[in-house]
């Protein structure tokens, strides 16, 4: 049966991946600061190392995917722990896991499938700054304290709608390239929306609850860790062999609500010279390292 590495697996949504694997009598190999397989601070470069070593020493080299669901909210004065937990961590643990996975998609001759939690506040929080945002895609940590720290009180939703933002773009732009796509390696995103795990129960209990209580979802009412994990399980299995750099949003139609005509929309006329560029460069040499069109 498939080995999948699974972080955030102690709580929330994480733990219900972990426990739907395991029913399903997958072999899974859980990460987190407590309650664990393997006990690791993924806001600290050791902690991640440990992870990422420990992982494959205990999956024997052997992985079949891997769902990274450690996150940290919206905490204030956590700027840097939620940047550190929410991006860098599963952006190294996936570098460091990829070798293994394209090895395990070759052998096995079936593809291997990532799926990492983002959040529909990287699309519902207003005016993130895109120099927030590239503080992550460049690492840049003394650029994201800059710009963090005149954003006050508002710094740590910033930094939590930049992380998550950030990570999907850096999985959507590695998805589709050689090591990833090219090598038997399915990377997707899954954008939750309000989901009543400790996470967001620990936001309706402080300050800002009120503006939690009184955000639009459509469905109405809090999603439920289960009903996320099923679609992050889904992501995993033999069907989602299409689905690449997707961002699969499950969110009570809240970025609907707000964004209906945001996406799918179609490029400006300025790109067309990136496109037609792209377009060569695929047909000598496939996705490469191309920076994607704007
Ligand atoms: P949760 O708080 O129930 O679970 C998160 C897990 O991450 C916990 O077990 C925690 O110990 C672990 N974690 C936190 N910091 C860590 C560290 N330094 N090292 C190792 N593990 C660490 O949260 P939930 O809601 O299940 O969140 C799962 C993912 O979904 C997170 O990435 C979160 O940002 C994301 N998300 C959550 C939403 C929600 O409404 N609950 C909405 C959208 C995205």
């Amino acid at each position: 049966m498939p080995t999948y590495a699974v972080t955030g697996a102690a709580s929330g949504m994480g733990l219900a991946v972990a426990d739907n694997l395991r029913t399903d009598g997958h072999t899974v190999v859980t990460v987190d600061l407590h309650d664990a397989d393997i006990v690791a601070d993924l806001a600290t470069t050791e902690g991640r190392r440990h992870a990422s070593e420990e992982v494959l020493s205990r999956s024997g080299g052997t992985l079949h995917g891997a769902v990274l669901a450690a996150g940290l909210g919206p905490v204030p004065g956590r700027e840097e722990v939620i940047a550190q937990v929410n991006f860098v961590a599963p952006v190294q643990l996936l570098e460091a896991w990829r070798p293994a996975m394209a090895d395990t998609a070759a052998t096995s001759g079936v593809s291997s499938k990532v799926v990492v939690f983002g959040s529909n506040s990287a699309s519902v929080t207003p005016g993130i700054p895109g120099a927030l945002v590239n503080s992550f895609l460049r690492d840049r940590p003394r650029l994201r304290a800059a710009v963090t720290r005149p954003l006050g009180k508002n710094g740590a939703a910033f930094t939590y709608g930049a992380s998550k933002l950030a990570l999907t773009r850096w999985a959507r732009r590695e998805a589709v390239k050689h090591s990833w796509a090219g090598s038997g390696i399915r990377l997707n995103v899954i954008a939750p929306g309000a989901i009543l795990t400790p996470l967001l129960q620990a936001q309706l209990d402080g300050p800002d609850h009120e503006r939690i209580e009184t955000f639009p979802v459509p469905t109405g009412g809090y999603g439920r860790a289960e009903d996320i994990a099923a679609w992050a399980v889904f992501m995993l299995c033999p069907a989602a062999e299409f689905l690449c750099g997707s961002v699969v949003y499950v969110d009570g139609g809240s970025d609907a609500y707000f964004r209906a005509d945001a996406w799918p929309s179609s490029s400006s006329l300025a790109s067309i010279p990136g496109w037609f560029r792209r377009m060569r460069a695929f047909g000598s040499t496939g996705p490469g390292d191309l920076a994607p069109p704007r």
